[in-house]
């Protein structure tokens, strides 16, 4: 999969070359392009933002820049399709698991982190005849700008690519895998501090162990996360 991640501080992403992400980069699993946005703009200040038409709270994003940075990153795009654009904004789509599973098919995704009180909007109208363009939200909360949610949404979706993450297994029992939060998991020593490990865990009976991790996903997505639990049972209804 190729990434590009267009931004006033691409410095952020230097974390995504840590860990498992990092790996998957040197294997080839993923192809990860930074742009500094200022580089495509034409003053001497290199100037991003200026003040919102009609007035208003704070600066908003010039379009010129970020159409010539989508422009470049356009004219390198060597997929078959048409590349998905993603601006990160607390007004958009929120990212499940089953996004992000679906965003893990594409070949091309390219991340417009805005800063201030956002880009725009004649941006994303433009993108729309290049790109699939998705306003995406990682949660109902604000942040300053949205690059720590490029580096959410990046992880969220890289790891579901065959490849980036050693064992497969790990995906299909972890959180949300299938609408439910994950059992409680323990490792050795069998007692610590007085708290012995469930027996149930230790009595090497499979089924068992299954059946007692099943009800405690459930009781815990019951407890935490009725809305999940409510969303489930209208599937089963249907
Ligand atoms: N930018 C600011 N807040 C955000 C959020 N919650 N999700 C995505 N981008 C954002």
């Amino acid at each position: 999969m190729r990434i590009d991640l267009i931004s006033i501080f691409p410095e952020f992403f230097d974390a995504l070359d840590l860990s498992l992400i990092g790996r998957a980069q040197q294997d080839g699993l993923l192809d990860i392009r930074r742009h500094q946005l200022r580089d495509y703009t034409a003053d001497k200040h290199r100037t991003v933002d200026s003040p919102p038409v009609a007035g208003g709270a704070g600066m908003v994003m010039k379009p010129e820049p970020w159409a010539l940075a989508l422009d470049e990153v356009l004219a390198a795009d060597g997929a078959a399709e048409r590349p998905t654009l993603i601006v990160p904004t607390p007004s958009g789509e929120v990212l499940t698991q089953q996004a992000a599973q679906d965003l893990s098919g594409h070949q091309h995704l390219v991340f417009a982190p805005g800063r201030f009180e956002g880009i725009d909007e004649r941006v994303a109208e433009w993108a729309a005849e290049r790109f699939d363009v998705r306003r995406m939200s990682i949660g109902d909360y604000v942040l300053n700008g949205g690059e720590a949610a490029v580096i959410v949404m990046v992880e969220a979706v890289t790891r579901l690519i065959p490849g980036v993450i050693g064992n497969a297994d790990s995906l299909a029992e972890e959180s949300h895998a299938d609408g439910l939060l994950e059992y409680p998991v323990y490792t050795k020593p069998a007692e610590w501090r007085g708290r012995a490990v469930p027996e149930v865990l230790l009595s090497g009976d499979h089924a068992k162990i299954a059946a007692w991790r099943r009800e405690q996903s459930e009781a815990r997505t019951q407890q935490v996360r009725p809305d999940l639990w409510e969303s489930r049972t209208d599937l089963w209804h249907n």
